[in-house]
């Protein structure tokens, strides 16, 4: 939503920050990959001094909806005085996420660690008085989630770095590269303090559209990243130097090409806490959303804003466990998956066990009757209901005996196997998936 906010000529960058692998090559970081591509979910986590007045994060006094001293007096209202890391690790499981992203800082400025660069952070600048990373890390780790740190590259609040608010910068990185190098040297000593504290597994960073690769530095910032941790994994907003791409709210309509991608999304409009904002989206929406992007071969990084003292709202509580029961039944068909079918063959979302003999289809909404699967080459051993065992019968309708073009697949649902949300069906083919891609001629290749 605040993007509509910024300026036609901030969109340009951003778009072109979509090419994430530009400087990597696929087969360089296959292998360290593999646990996300399998992980499918992962929640965001947006907690900052925001919380306190319900304000958005950052942007409220960038964009002066209020005064930068308005927006730092929340320093003194934020408590942490109900936060229970291991509930929220706890949650995160139950949600059926693999990881989860942390903001450590945003573009305020406003560090959640103990840092010792910066007054301005949690542990010396509110009342919360402590380091509230380490505890979670700490918890999520312990039940085998793994920890991204979300890192703003944007620091409004640092004397030294150029753009402040939104109509009123203080200089240009370009003309005053020494001003500039003191910044550098700020935000890469913290960098490196998260990396050292925490080790992440992921890095979320975010912002990069106000300068150049070269301005930050990200071929050092990457080789610095990997070179501590080759395993880490960094997202696409480290001006192309990152391994995966990151659309934004934004629902992809045709496949994405990239090959990890992960769609970063709200329960309601906003990233942090807002009270004022109640237009959460369902866990029907939620499912479908979730489906849809798993069918794409990409991972969903679901929203969550806790207030200022760490609880999470009810609404969010209710969708992360009603996406966590839908996950549980149906696992199988979602995790340690890869990408379905292209569209056409079936009216919804799909995805394909790793070795492709299992097809499995996500049904949207109340299915009365049949389904039908076109294209398929296969013969099927066995169709059943995921979460329930349920063995469904078919039927091929239109095979013609001289042509080699498959007839569609129609399967009967009845309507005691219906999930409350999305019902999934497995599908167990007699080889490897094969799909008659034609227009319809006589001979296969047609
Ligand atoms: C945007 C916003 C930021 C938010 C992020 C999450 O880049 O600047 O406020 O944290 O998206 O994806």
């Amino acid at each position: 939503m605040k993007r509509f906010l910024l300026s036609v000529a901030l969109v340009l960058p951003m778009l072109k920050s979509l090419n994430a692998q530009q400087h990597t090559t696929a087969d360089s970081i296959r292998e360290k990959m593999q646990w996300f591509a399998d992980a499918k979910l992962g929640i965001f986590i947006h907690w900052g001094i925001y919380s306190v007045n319900g304000v958005d994060e950052s942007w409220s006094f960038h964009n002066r909806k209020i005064s930068y001293t308005d927006y730092m007096q929340q320093l003194k209202g934020f408590t942490a005085k109900n936060y229970h890391p291991e509930e929220w690790a706890a949650l995160i499981k139950e949600s059926g996420a693999r990881y989860a992203v942390m903001t450590t800082k945003h573009h305020d400025g406003v560090a959640l660690w103990d840092s010792k660069l910066s007054k301005l952070d949690i542990a010396n600048s509110t009342p919360a008085k402590r380091d509230v990373l380490t505890p979670l890390y700490n918890a999520l780790r312990q039940q085998g989630i793994k920890a991204g740190a979300y890192f703003s590259l944007i620091d409004w609040s640092y004397p030294d770095y150029p753009q402040f608010l939104k109509d009123s910068s203080r200089y240009d990185a370009k003309k005053d590269p020494a001003r500039w190098q003191r910044f550098l040297n700020f935000y890469e000593g913290q960098l490196k303090e998260v990396m050292q504290q925490y080790n992440p597994d992921l890095w979320w960073f975010d912002g990069d559209w106000e300068h150049s690769a070269e301005e930050w530095e990200a071929v050092k910032i990457r080789k610095m990243l990997t070179g501590h941790n080759p395993n880490t994994i960094i997202n696409g907003r480290l001006q192309a130097y990152g391994d995966y791409d990151t659309p934004e709210q934004n629902f992809p309509v045709s496949r994405p090409h990239y090959n990890w991608w992960e769609l970063c999304m709200t329960i309601n409009n906003n990233w942090g806490y807002h009270p004022d904002d109640t237009n959460f989206k369902t866990p029907y929406e939620v499912i479908t959303i979730f489906a849809d992007a798993v069918s794409n071969g990409g991972n969903m990084l679901l929203d969550i804003g806790p207030a200022e003292d760490g609880t999470i709202p009810a609404e969010e509580v209710n969708v992360l466990k009603e996406l966590g029961a839908w996950n549980k039944k149906h696992a199988p068909a979602i995790f340690n998956t890869v990408a379905g079918i292209p569209a056409g063959h079936f009216y919804g979302p799909t995805t394909l066990s790793k070795d492709s003999t299992t097809l499995y289809l996500f049904l949207a909404g109340n299915v009365n009757g049949q389904v039908m699967v076109k294209g398929l080459v296969n013969n099927i051993k066995k169709i059943s209901v995921s979460g329930n065992g349920q063995q469904l019968t078919h039927k091929v309708v239109g095979k013609i005996s001289w042509s080699a073009v498959p007839g569609l697949v129609y399967i009967d649902v009845p309507a005691n196997v219906q999930d409350k949300y999305m019902t999934v069906l497995a599908l167990e083919l007699d080889g490897k998936i094969k799909l008659y891609r034609g227009k319809g001629g006589f001979l296969t290749n047609e």
